[in-house]
């Protein structure tokens, strides 16, 4: 008991740290900061997301021109990978995460760009879209889940999968293979084709595979594609939602947390 409550405890400092050096480097909205970001910008983006933040860099063609997912349009697109709620803008914070991660398979990471330049272009491709003057992103808050799965948990999962339709898309087994996905009828928001992940690979995964990932992704959905968000239906039935995490969990062998 009191080891786990230092533990805590040096957790909590330590991402107090994280949190203070983040905040250090993160520059003022101001000129120089726009000038530098857009400099690295016009270097690092610009050859998918375009030189006016449309989406329609040049390289981003070969991505595929015909199908999901395109470079993101900075100017008036929605995003996928937040923590806040569907239909609202992803904090900086989670800017700062998609930068420094990238995306699998479509989009390097920028761990080399240093915390400061990361932040720098995030200024500027966020002085694109002017709903982020106006609106404040909000994080969703989540409730710390059990210790950890259970025989019973992950069975619980399994049937939460079968009632909410999973498989639909994401097939019997999570290989991205159900009728929806294999009749070519999922579509993103510009209509193009996309596929529904293959659960049983969490490295693609854009949004993180960890068990709090996964969580996060669940209740906020992906904007502009048909996966959809869950807050509502597992609104204070978080224990249930940690189940079916489990359960997806199970599908690649990842019992533990
Ligand atoms: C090789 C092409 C490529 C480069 C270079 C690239 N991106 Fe992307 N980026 C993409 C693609 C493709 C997507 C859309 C992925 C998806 O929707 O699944 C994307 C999506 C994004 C998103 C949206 C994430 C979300 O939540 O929806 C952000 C933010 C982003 N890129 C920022 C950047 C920044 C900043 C740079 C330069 C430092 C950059 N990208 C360079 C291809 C690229
Ligand atoms: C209508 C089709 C559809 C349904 C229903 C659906 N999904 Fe998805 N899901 C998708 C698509 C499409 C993607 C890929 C989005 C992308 O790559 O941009 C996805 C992505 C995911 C991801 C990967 C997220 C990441 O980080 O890349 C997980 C995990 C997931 N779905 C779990 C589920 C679970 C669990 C359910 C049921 C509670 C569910 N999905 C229901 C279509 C669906």
């Amino acid at each position: 008991m009191h080891v786990t409550r230092l533990k805590y405890v040096a957790i909590l400092i330590v991402m107090g740290l994280c949190a203070s050096t983040a905040q250090a480097v993160k520059p003022p909205l101001n000129r120089d900061t726009l000038t530098e970001g857009r400099r690295i910008y016009e270097q690092a983006c610009a050859w998918c997301h375009g030189i006016g933040g449309e989406g329609d860099g040049p390289a981003g063609w070969f991505i595929g021109r015909y199908s999901s997912p395109r470079p993101r349009n900075f100017v008036k697109d929605g995003y996928k990978l937040r923590s806040t709620a569907s239909g609202e803008l992803p904090t900086d914070q989670d800017l700062f995460k998609v930068i420094t991660r990238g995306i699998p398979g479509v989009m390097p990471s920028y761990r080399s760009l240093n915390e400061q330049e990361r932040w720098q272009v995030i200024a500027y491709l966020k002085s694109w879209n002017p709903a982020f003057k106006e609106e404040q992103p909000v994080p969703l808050t989540f409730p710390s889940g059990p210790q950890g799965p259970t025989e019973a948990g992950i069975q619980n999962g399994r049937n939460l999968y079968v009632k909410y339709d999973c498989r639909v898309c994401h097939g019997d087994n999570g290989e991205g293979d159900g009728p929806e996905a294999t009749a070519g009828h999922l579509r993103d928001t510009y209509e193009l084709p996309i596929r529904a992940t293959k659960l049983t690979d969490p490295s693609s995964f854009k949004n993180g595979a960890s068990p709090q990932d996964i969580f996060r992704t669940l209740m906020t959905g992906m904007d502009g594609t048909p996966m959809p968000a869950y807050a509502n239906e597992f609104a204070g039935q978080e224990e249930a939602l940690w189940e079916l995490v489990w359960y997806l969990r199970s599908l690649s062998g990842q019992e533990g947390s």
